[in-house]
């Protein structure tokens, strides 16, 4: 299965495996990796599922919906590199990727 690193703003590195189509804010949450509640479930109406996208990975995640856009301007510390991590979903093509969870999320 394809991986996916999440960074906390610690520097802790957590590994996990995520399935082709799961949500990466879902294999956080299934792997207990500090920093992603996901109290929504994912339905982009939280934000506990804020991280940031390494640069080299921004462009392959795809973009922003509507949605994750009004969540975002409501969120605390977002960045130009933003993501609510429920509305990224896992392919290969996305195996590696790294994420860095914001200082206010623990
Ligand atoms: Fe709620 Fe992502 S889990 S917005």
């Amino acid at each position: 299965m394809p991986k996916v690193t999440f960074i906390e703003h610690n520097g802790t590195a957590h590994t996990v495996e995520a399935a082709n189509g799961e949500s990466l804010m879902r294999a956080a949450v299934d792997n207990n990796v500090p920093g992603i509640d996901g109290d929504c479930g994912g339905e982009c109406a939280c934000a506990t599922c804020h991280v940031y996208v390494e640069a080299d990975w921004w462009e392959k995640v795809g973009g922003r919906t509507e949605t994750e856009e009004t969540m975002l301007s409501f969120a605390a510390a977002t960045k130009d590199n933003s993501r609510l991590c429920c509305q990224i979903m896992m392919s290969d093509a996305l195996d590696g990727i790294v994420v860095h969870t914001p200082d206010g999320q623990h």
